[in-house]
């Protein structure tokens, strides 16, 4: 495919949602496509990188910048750990050898939900924690998840790519034995960091039709407007047969569109045992 060219961020957004399936159709044709905004819209995730290592000085800034995210109520409940150790990474890599970028970074990182901290304080302070419940362990959860996001997205203002990896999860009890996590901790997903090898790809997304909702919760057309995103990023990037998943279940399709793929990514369970191992850790889920 050409390098696209744009010239306002209409054609950015086009570039990343496909033609015409935002606001107006226009919105973004008065600003230029070097709109800071851009930086964001033409984002994506990077699995391949250089072997240049990433200075500590660097590192540093990023960790800085990734904890001015914003924190519930202030409560600053994210912690990252940092696995510089050859065997601790190689074992981790282990559990996953289907993503080699794992031990391949040349930074990998475990974005830790920390409920752990805010119950000492409470301990230092002479006072219960009032709040073991569910809720808790969300706020934990989206404290780190912003966390990384705002570390992503200052990686990727310094030209560094980056990929979360949520199946550190699927082997969350060896991963927490590896990184010897406390009670009250839980790991939300790895992050490999390093300079991109390649230029990698836009992922397009769904319409904004579909996740930007007015007023109320409306999504009574969401069959006519995913035949329409399925569409579109079939024509942008056609999954090979080859690449169905599970055809021995449901058959080699004729369209295979992402609805399809998504369908049958999660038809069957994973990381069932992620609740039993939450509460194994002391955080209530109920
Ligand atoms: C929480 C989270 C977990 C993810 N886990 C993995 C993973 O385990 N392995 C992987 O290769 N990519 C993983 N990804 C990357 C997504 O596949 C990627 O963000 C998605 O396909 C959209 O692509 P884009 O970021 O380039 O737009 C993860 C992304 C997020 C946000």
């Amino acid at each position: 495919m050409s390098k696209p060219s744009f010239k306002t961020l209409a054609d950015v957004i086009a570039h990343r949602y496909g033609e015409g399936t935002v606001g107006n159709g226009h919105s973004g044709a008065d600003m230029p496509a070097d709109d800071p905004l851009a930086e964001v819209l033409l984002r994506r995730t990077h699995r391949r990188y250089t072997d240049e290592p990433i200075t500590e000085d660097l590192l540093d800034v990023l960790f800085a910048t990734a904890f001015s995210a914003s924190a519930k109520s202030d409560l600053q409940q994210a912690s990252v750990v940092v696995v510089k150790n050859k065997e601790k990474r190689e074992a981790i890599g282990k559990l996953i050898p289907r993503m080699p970028w794992i031990t391949a970074a040349p930074v990998f990182m475990v974005w830790i939900g920390d409920s752990r901290r805010i119950r000492r304080i409470c301990e230092l302070r002479g006072k219960p924690f009032g709040n073991n419940h569910l809720d808790a362990f969300l706020n934990a959860g989206v404290d780190a998840a912003l966390a990384m996001q705002t570390f992503i997205l200052a990686a990727e203002k310094k030209g560094l790519g980056s990929c979360p990896i949520s199946v550190v999860r699927n082997h969350v009890e060896a991963v927490a034995d590896i990184l010897e996590l406390p009670l009250y901790t839980f790991p939300v997903a790895g992050l490999c960091v390093g300079w991109p090898s390649q230029e990698g790809f836009i992922s397009m997304r769904l319409p904004p039709k579909v996740t930007v909702h007015t007023d109320r919760y409306d999504d009574w057309d969401l069959n006519e407007e995913l035949a329409g995103y399925d569409k579109r990023r079939d024509e942008r990037f056609a999954m090979p047969e080859g690449s169905q998943k599970m055809t021995d279940t449901y058959g080699v399709a004729d369209f295979y569109g992402w609805s399809e793929d998504k369908a049958r990514q999660v038809s069957t369970a994973e990381r069932e045992q992620l609740g039993r191992f939450v509460r194994a850790r002391g955080i209530r889920t109920d």
